[in-house]
């Protein structure tokens, strides 16, 4: 019998795919198009201390092999998540993870403190790498590794929960930043989120996007990310979530080759709300077709 289980910080998963933030709601709006205790863990669509609206519409956009979205962290704010929307956790035994976004670096502290007691969040997820919105005066802080670092141990501080570090593949070099947010603290990291990008309208001469510019997303960028992956397993010794442009099980498979220990499937849950699960059996397969028994045998197995 193939193992698919892997450790992620405290928790361990029953098999490593995972659904990628601000893809896939809280699972709520997708509870009826697949089994979510099928899935290794549910990362759900970042959350910020107060309401957003979001940007302008239009905020999204297909691209050749890929999309564009600029939605801007739409949601509810931190209260009214952990009112309305946590609750739902509690109804599947899947964990959790809860994607966190803040303006400054103090809010990342506040987020953690206020989710520590809440019932059924199982990890956060530290977003500091949206390129969709004006961080502290326009710079996102996935690019300076002081700031990854006072943010990663700002969420130490006030959890006890997984933390999970999501960094930009839009940096000279990666290691830098992961290796600060592990002497600071993070369990895992999460890797990559989207590339900013723009398209341009050449009938009416305007960007595609509202917001002119966008976070590129989907098969377009795996490249990137799996290079992220390879640098960055090369250089921590944590755990690290793979993503960018999975859509089936291959994709998968390159990311835990390339040193990823659980994937997180984004862009592709547009194409086929079932793809997480798909890749679930695609690995389970690969396994036994491969002689293998742990899917934790795989990560970093690449061959150079
Ligand atoms: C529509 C959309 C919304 C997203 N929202 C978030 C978010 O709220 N927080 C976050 O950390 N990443 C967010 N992301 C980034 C994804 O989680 C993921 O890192 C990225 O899209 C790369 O994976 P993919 O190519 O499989 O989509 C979003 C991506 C898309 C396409």
């Amino acid at each position: 019998m193939e193992n698919l289980k892997v450790k992620i910080g405290k928790l361990l998963l029953k098999n490593p795919v995972m659904t990628a933030s601000g893809t896939f709601g809280t699972g709520e709006e997708l509870e009826d198009l697949l089994d979510l205790n099928k899935l290794g863990a549910v990362v759900v669509k970042g959350v910020t201390l107060l309401a957003r609206e979001g940007n302008p519409l239009p905020r999204i956009a297909e691209t050749p092999s890929g999309m564009l979205n600029a939605i801007g962290l739409q949601n509810p704010g931190i209260d009214a998540f952990i009112k309305e929307k946590c609750p739902f956790f509690l109804r599947y035994k899947v964990p959790f993870i809860v994607n966190i976004s803040g303006y400054q670096e103090k809010e990342y502290g506040l987020l953690a403190e206020k989710l520590e007691d809440v019932p059924g969040v199982a990890g956060l997820e530290v977003n500091v790498s949206c390129p969709n919105v004006n961080y502290s005066h326009g710079r996102i802080f996935a690019k300076d590794p002081g700031a990854v670092a006072r943010i990663t141990r700002l969420v130490r501080k006030n959890t006890k929960k997984t933390v999970i570090v999501k960094l930009s593949p839009e940096i000279s070099d990666i290691k830098i930043i992961a290796r600060a947010a592990e002497d600071a603290g993070a369990d895992a990291l999460s890797l990559v989120n989207t590339i900013s990008g723009l398209a341009v309208d050449t009938v009416t001469r305007k960007p595609r996007l509202a917001n002119i510019i966008g976070g590129l997303s989907g098969p377009a960028i795996k490249p990137i990310g799996l290079r992220c992956v390879w640098q960055v397993y090369n250089t921590v010794k944590i755990p690290i979530v793979g993503m960018g442009g999975i859509c089936g099980t291959e994709d998968a498979l390159e990311y835990l080759i390339a040193g990823a220990s659980a994937v997180a499937v984004g862009t592709g849950n547009f194409i086929d709300p079932q793809s997480t699960v798909r890749i679930v059996d695609g690995i389970k397969k690969y396994l036994k077709a491969n002689g293998l028994k742990n899917v934790s045998d795989l990560t970093g197995s690449l061959q150079v």
